[in-house]
C-alpha cells in the first residue's frame, strides 16, 4: 500500500528509570545470564516502577518528539496511542496524554495491536495527512508489560520491559512510503493475556477473577516472527521498486537477536543492516521500533531523509512493514 505525501517531524522516546538485569531475574526464576542473553540477546531492560503509567512514557516521548521537531501542543490534530497496556480499558489513554499536553484541538484514540500496534497506528496516521483531512499527527507505542508478567514464569519474565517512543507527522509534498499489514488470527491462542477481558466469566456467568498475565507459546511465536517478517518486508521492497542497497537500515520489533538473526538469514543481508537494541530493552511491545528509530536516529546512525524499513509482528497473530523516509 502507497501512502503519498507525508514526511516525519520529530522522534522521542522514554523508558522508566528502573533496570532489571538478568542477573537479578537469576534471584527470581530458574534461568541464567547465559541462557537469557544466548536464547534471546537481552542483557537488561527498564521496567516501571508502583504507580508509573503508560500515559506517563507515552506523555514524555511525546514532548521530546514535539521539542525535536519544534511542534506547539496546539498545531496536534490527532493523537494515536498504540498500546494493549492502556492506563485503563476506559479513558483511552491517548485522551489523557491529549489533555495533559494541552493538545485542546486534538482528536484522540488508541489503537490495541500488541507489538505490531505502532507500525499500525503509523500507517493509520499517515492516512490522515495523504487525505488532508489533518495537518499534524502524533502517533506513540507505549507499553507496560511487565504489570502483566507472572515474575514465576520463566519464559515470559525474561523477555519484556517498558517503554514509549513517538514521532510526528505533517505533510511532505513528492515523499512515497509504503506498507503491507496482515494479520493471522488461528494464531491467538499462542501469544495472549488472560484475564484482561471480557472472555473472562464462566460458562455460568459469574466473573472469574484472575489476575491479567501473559501466556506465551514461544516456539510458535518465534516461527511466525520469521515467517511474517520476512514476508512482509519483501513485499514493501518489491512494491516500492527500491532496492535493499538504498535502504539505510532495517528497523525490527526488537523481540529477540535470533529472530532478527533469522530473518537476516533468509534476506540474505549482512547484520549492519539491521538496528538492534534489545540488548538493553527487551521487548518493549508497541514501544520497541519509534524508541530504537530514536535512538538510531539521535546517535546519527539514521539521517534526515534517509530511507529505513520497519518489520513487526506479535499477538494476534498480527503483522506489518513500512519503509518510510526520515
Ligand atoms: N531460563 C533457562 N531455561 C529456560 C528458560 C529460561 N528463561 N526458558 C525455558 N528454558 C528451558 C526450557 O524449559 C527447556 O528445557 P528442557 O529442554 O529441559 O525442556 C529449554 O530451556 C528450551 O526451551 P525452549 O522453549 O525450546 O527454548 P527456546 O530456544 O524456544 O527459547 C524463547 C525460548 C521464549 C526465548 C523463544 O522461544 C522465543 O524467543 N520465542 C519468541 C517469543 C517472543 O518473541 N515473544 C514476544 C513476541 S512479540
Amino acid at each position: 500500500m502507497k501512502v503519498n505525501n507525508v514526511g516525519i517531524y520529530g522522534w522521542g522516546s522514554c523508558v522508566p528509570e528502573g533496570v532489571v538485569t538478568n542477573f537479578d531475574l537469576e534471584g527470581m526464576v530458574l534461568t541464567s545470564d547465559d541462557w537469557i542473553r544466548e536464547r534471546t540477546g537481552i542483557i537488561k531492560r527498564h521496567v516501571a516502577c508502583r504507580g508509573e503509567k503508560t500515559s506517563n512514557l507515552a506523555i514524555i516521548a511525546l514532548q521530546n518528539a514535539m521539542e525535536m521537531g519544534n511542534i506547539k501542543p496546539d498545531e496536534l490534530d490527532l493523537i494515536i496511542v498504540a498500546t494493549s497496556s492502556p492506563d485503563m480499558l476506559f479513558p483511552a489513554t491517548a485522551c489523557i496524554v491529549q489533555d495533559a499536553i494541552g493538545a485542546k484541538k486534538a482528536a484522540a484514540f488508541d489503537l490495541s495491536l500488541a507489538c505490531s500496534g505502532f507500525v499500525y497506528a503509523l500507517c493509520v496516521g499517515a492516512q490522515f495527512i495523504q487525505n488532508e483531512a489533518y495537518r499534524c499527527v502524533a502517533v506513540i507505542g507505549a507499553d507496560i508489560l511487565t504489570r502483566f508478567i507472572d515474575w514465576s514464569d520463566r519464559k515470559t519474565a525474561i523477555l519484556f520491559g517498558d517503554g514509549a517512543g513517538a514521532c510526528i507527522l505533517k505533510y511532505k509534498p513528492g515523499n512515497e512510503w509504503w506498507f503491507f499489514l496482515g494479520s493471522d488470527g488461528s494464531g491467538a491462542d499462542h501469544l495472549k493475556i488472560i484475564g484482561s477481558g471480557s472472555s473472562d466469566y464462566t460458562p455460568s456467568g459469574s466473573f472469574q477473577k484472575r489476575l491479567p498475565t501473559i501466556q506465551m507459546n514461544g516456539q510458535e511465536v518465534f516461527k511466525f516472527a520469521v515467517r511474517s517478517m520476512v514476508k512482509s518486508v519483501k513485499n514493501v521492497i518489491n512494491e516500492s521498486r527500491i532496492s535493499f542497497e538504498d535502504i539505510s537500515k532495517i528497523i525490527p520489533h526488537q523481540a529477540n537477536k535470533r529472530i532478527i538473526e533469522s530473518v537476516r538469514k533468509y534476506l540474505n543481508l549482512k547484520s549492519e543492516k539491521f538496528y538492534i537494541n534489545v540488548d538493553r530493552f527487551g521487548n518493549t511491545s508497541a514501544a520497541s521500533i519509534p524508541i530504537a528509530i530514536d535512538e538510531a536516529y539521535r546517535s546519527g546512525v539514521i539521517k534526515p531523509n534517509d530511507k529505513i524499513v520497519l518489520a513487526a509482528f506479535g499477538a494476534g497473530f498480527a503483522f506489518g512493514s513500512g519503509l518510510i523516509s526520515l
